[in-house]
Order: C-alpha cells, then structure tokens, then sequence
C-alpha cells in the first residue's frame, strides 16, 4: 500500500491532474511489487516504492519537499523492519535526494535510530551517498506556494494553495508499506513537512510509533497528515496497539485508532495499513486520502 497526502485534494479536481497522481501512485505499486515478484523482502519493497514517490514532483518528499521559513527544505523521514522492530530515521536535513535511503542506512549500518541535521550528512557522506546541489529541490511550485504563505503570515500544509481556507488543505507526505510472501511486514514515510514552517521543527514522519510503524506481531502503519496531531497520539503505535491487545483486524484498528484521533485532537490526515494477515485498510479524518494498494495476482487500485 503507498499514500500520498490527505485532504480535500481540490487542487487535483481538474482530470488531468487527477489522472497524473493516479498513473504515479500506479506505476510505484506495480514497482512495488515487482520487487517482491523477485525476491526482495518487504523492507525493500517499501524503500524502492518510497523512493520513487520522494522522486515525483507532485508528492511532498524529497524532490517535491515543501519550503520552510527560510526557503530552504528541511525533510524527515523513516523506516521500519517488522522482523525485528528495527528502525532508521532522519529529521531535518537537506541534501539529499531520497532522505528515505539514508534513514535505511541509519538502520543497517549505524547502531542509532534517528539522526538529525548536520549528523545525518556526515553519516551520509561516511556511507558514501552522494549530496544534491541545492538547486535541486527548488521547484517553481514550492518558491511560490513559500511567497503566497510568507504574504499570508502562515503556516501552509504541503501542497496546498494558500488562497483557499484550512478546509481545502492538502496535507502531504508520502508512505507505503508492505507485507511479503514470507509474512514480514515493513513500513516508509517521507516527507518536506509543512510550508513556511519553523526551522528545526520535526513533524510526526521520522517518529517510530507517530507517523511509521511495522510489527510482524501486528501491522504495518504509515501516516499523512499534520504531524503534531499525531505525535501526540502516537497513532500508528495505538493502532498496532489496538490489534495486539484488542485482537482487532486492520480495518477494525484503523477505524479505533481514526475515532481515537479525532476525539483526543480533532486530527487532520489519514493512515494506511496492512495487518499481519496481510489485510489492507485505509482510515482518514480529510475528505480524501490519496493511496492505492496492489496484492499478489491482483489489479492494482488507485484513489483519492
Ligand atoms: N505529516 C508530515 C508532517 O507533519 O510533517
């Protein structure tokens, strides 16, 4: 299952946009598969589809990070292993043009969970991973979703547009999760965060339990929304939560843990999510969710 941000998506209404985020969110999860079709394991398969999402323009990641305050991107990202609840994260770095494969690399090759800012690029730069210029992440669309915010005095969401009201917002960030034939289930979620945001902030993507989780025992979890609603759930953790110790499925814990979101801080975004017997679910509190899943032998499905 991939997503790739929440809201009313009013600014994908007109078809041709419409059908350029669904042939995207296509082509990964066929990817996706793909790479289980030959022999990788789930932790691969997340990190190859995240990494294409980080790629796209349209998605809040990595090429198409949002700016903050200052122009500059600032991106956090994570990933988790359900065979062994290891995990890699990255918070606040720039430079790098898949931040998702660097937080693989925090999980294979470091003895930490999470590095931050100038850390993660010297770690970066020890494992041999090329820097992006800065140039790169400048995209015409986020220099001027950055103007309109900064004439707002706001904070914006991804990559909404800062003429319409809070109702309209996109709330971006990109996921996927998966579970491969050998039952293991990982988890990926990337993001620029928010626009015209305070330098140093870290929103919920990089946060083992917040906006990633993945347990064999239980789920995989990927959220997309505005990161401090679920940081103070801790809702992927909670949702895992409710199928260990409640013996809930996928779709019964997803729809608990969106009731739990919305009666404990009125949260904006949504979660997608594969239990350990492979079920999907989806769950958002926004009009819409822009996800897709594809299984074994199956047709692949793609949304808002
Ligand atoms: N969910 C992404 C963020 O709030 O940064």
């Amino acid at each position: 299952m991939i997503h790739g941000g929440a809201g009313t998506l009013d600014n994908v209404k007109d078809q041709k946009t419409a059908v350029r985020y669904l042939e995207s969110l296509r082509r990964v999860l066929e990817h996706g598969r793909e790479v289980m079709q030959l022999g990788g394991s789930a932790l691969q398969a997340v990190e190859a589809c995240a990494s294409l999402l980080e790629d796209d323009p349209l998605f809040n990641a990595g090429y198409g990070s949002v700016l903050n305050e200052d122009g500059k991107v600032e991106m956090d990202a994570a990933i988790m292993d359900g065979r062994d609840v290891s995990a890699g994260a990255v918070a606040a770095i720039d430079a790098i043009a898949n931040p998702i494969q660097l937080a693989r690399l925090v999980l294979s090759e470091s003895e930490h969970v999470m590095l931050i800012g100038e850390g993660a690029l010297r770690f970066a730069d020890h494992c041999g991973m090329p820097r992006a210029l800065e140039t790169y992440f400048y995209t015409p669309e986020r220099i001027e979703q950055l103007k309109q915010a900064k004439r707002k005095h706001k904070l914006m969401l991804d990559h909404d547009d800062a003429e319409e009201d809070s109702e309209d917002q996109k709330y971006g960030t990109i996921g996927a999760i998966a579970r491969d034939p050998q039952g293991n289930l990982a988890a990926a979620t990337s993001t620029g965060g928010i626009v015209n945001k305070r330098i140093g902030r870290v929103g919920d993507s990089p946060l083992v339990g917040a906006g990633v989780y993945a347990d064999n025992e239980t789920c995989a979890a990927s959220a997309t929304g505005y990161g401090e609603d679920f940081m103070r759930t801790v809702i992927s953790k909670t949702i895992s939560d409710f199928i260990y110790m409640k013996e809930m499925n996928a779709n019964q814990a997803t729809k608990a843990g969106i009731d739990y979101l919305i009666r404990k801080v009125k949260g904006r975004g949504g979660l997608i999510v594969i239990d350990k017997h492979g079920n999907c679910a989806s769950g958002f509190t926004t009009k819409k969710m822009i996800h897709g899943w594809i299984e074994q032998g199956g047709v692949t499905n793609v949304r808002f």
